[in-house]
């Protein structure tokens, strides 16, 4: 797919939001920075990007895959999980729903998507954010903290990336199962928060829509939840 690679920019997500905006490109493109000045996260917190993370967008017509928006961010996962645990043999590695990475309890991947009207199309942009050689939060981690002998070019996993994106041949069920078989918290008691409310279950799994199942420890009903972030 087209790439293009940026020195430095606001947010790579809202970058590619206006260059598609402005221009008839063709869909699927990417664009990546080697660092961003206003990184987006999930509830319009701040992503850091200092030099050494891995930072890109990428934008697809909606309809592209079939699936319905919730499933997109999880299906960039499943890309990123499987590229990473090929590449560098990453064990303890974790999908945490509704779309982070985790290795045991700390954040390696974030990923945003957003919905964006252009004229006829509705174009998905998904932004990823790696953290490869960077400084991370306390509550991150790192490529280079997990695997200190190993050097890391971003140019490369860039392009290695994409091309997992690009010739995965997923579908709905086969992304349903493998977040099923490497969920974060699975079969544990976790805390769920849904615009400042919280609700404690014990995680089941994903249902066909993408949803995330919670079973009440007391009674053993099961509900969906389709938004909300886990701890
Ligand atoms: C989150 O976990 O809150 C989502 C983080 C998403 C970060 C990536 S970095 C590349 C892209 N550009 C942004 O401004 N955000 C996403």
């Amino acid at each position: 797919m087209k790439t293009i690679v940026l020195y430095a920019v606001d947010s790579t997500n809202t970058f590619l939001k206006e260059y598609i905006r402005q221009r008839d490109v063709s869909l699927p493109m990417c664009v990546a920075a080697l660092r961003q000045t206003a990184g987006k996260g999930r509830y319009t917190r701040e992503w850091s990007s200092p030099p050494g993370g891995l930072y890109m967008s990428i934008a697809e017509n909606l309809t592209h895959k079939n699936i319905p928006a919730i499933a997109y961010p999880l299906c960039m996962a499943v890309a990123v999980h499987r590229w990473l645990k090929k590449t560098y043999k990453i064990s303890d590695m974790f999908i945490k729903w509704p779309n982070d990475v985790y290795i045991n309890m700390k954040k390696i991947c974030g990923i945003l998507s957003t919905v964006q009207t252009c004229g006829e199309r509705s174009v998905i942009i998904t932004g990823i954010g790696i953290n490869v050689r960077n400084e991370v939060p306390d509550n991150g981690t790192s490529l280079v903290l997990l695997l200190p002998e190993r050097s890391f070019n971003l140019h490369t996993m860039l392009q290695a990336l994409v091309r997992e994106i690009e010739n995965t041949d997923d579908t709905m069920e086969s992304v349903r199962a493998y977040i099923t078989n490497y969920l974060w918290g699975k079969d544990q008691i976790r805390k769920l928060t849904i615009h400042g409310q919280e609700t404690r279950g014990i995680i089941r799994g994903i249902a066909d829509d993408f949803s995330l199942l919670l079973e009440d420890e007391h009674t053993g009903t099961i509900t969906k939840h389709s938004l909300g972030e886990m701890e």
